[in-house]
């Protein structure tokens, strides 16, 4: 798959990338635009490479052939603009919430009262305000989901790359942090990279949905719903299309509209 070349705050161009010179080709030839402002899922089966992709977009890997660029600048190491929300929450145990939060500053610099009150209020932002002085330990699965989120836009990044965030999560509280999510987004300007294996978290959140199948981009799809984004339209025909035509993607079998006609 690919799209006009240059349009993309983030542009991953003929990326391919091996663990090891002498591994498999895990990702193969991608290339994808994401333009400043929207968000975009992938999904794909465990294994297809959507965890790498989403690092190579980071800058945490460098592509083995191919490049990543972030607003226009090629991408040699981790980018300062992105913010990265991992598979599981990996928040550090021994720090408060606010900590946690503060952490990307604090490997910077020495936090200032200024500082602290950006994170404060990120956290009141996922609603966690009361909550900023527990430990990981005292958090529920959801609110430590939330912390993530939180550390990852202290910063205000351009570009928000989440690896699953919420996977682990019941589906009400899911639901909700999507609805956080999409508010932040907004609120801000981010352009967002989000990887789910749950095809109706992608179709709510995204301006276009990608599905990877071994290392390869093998369908896109763009999602036609108007922001902002409400409950009511998880029961619209045309989210239920979406989600069948992705659902048919992921299966192998060719999107609706690329069938020949019976
Ligand atoms: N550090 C590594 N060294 C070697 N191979 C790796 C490494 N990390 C991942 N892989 C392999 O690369 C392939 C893609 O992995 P990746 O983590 O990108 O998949 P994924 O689509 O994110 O899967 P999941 O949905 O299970 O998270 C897999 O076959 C995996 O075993
Ligand atoms: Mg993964």
């Amino acid at each position: 798959m690919s799209t006009e070349p240059g349009t993309g705050f983030v542009a991953i161009e003929g990326a391919r990338y091996r663990y090891g010179a002498a591994g498999p080709a895990i990702l193969d030839d991608v290339d994808w635009q994401i333009p400043r402002g929207e968000i975009h899922c992938l999904i794909g089966r465990s294994g297809s490479g959507k965890t790498t992709l989403l690092k190579l977009a980071a800058g945490l890997l460098l592509p083995t052939e191919g490049a990543i660029r972030i607003g226009g600048k090629g991408l040699s190491g981790p980018s300062p603009h992105a913010g990265f929300v991992f598979q599981s929450p990996t928040l550090l145990e021994w720090l408060s919430a606010l900590d946690n939060v503060l952490l990307p500053l604090s490997l910077k610099r020495r936090p200032t009262a200024a500082d602290r009150e950006t994170a404060l209020d990120q956290l009141a932002r996922v609603g966690l305000a009361d909550l900023a002085a527990r430990r990981p330990g005292e958090l529920s699965g959801g609110q430590q989901s939330r912390v993530a989120v939180a550390r990852a836009l202290i910063d205000n990044p351009d570009l928000l790359l989440l690896d699953e965030p919420f996977a682990a999560l019941d589906a009400l509280t899911r639901e909700e942090l999507q609805d956080d999510l999409l508010r932040l987004c907004a609120l801000n300007g981010t352009t967002a990279l989000f990887v789910t294996h749950d095809i109706t978290e992608a179709v709510y959140l995204a301006d276009k949905v990608a599905v990877m199948a071994d290392g390869r981009l093998a369908h896109a799809r763009r999602i036609e719903l108007a922001r902002p984004r409400h409950r009511d339209m998880r029961y619209a025909p045309a989210f239920a299309a979406a989600c069948r035509e992705l659902r048919d993607a992921m299966d192998g079998v060719s999107a609706l509209n690329e069938r020949p006609a019976a």
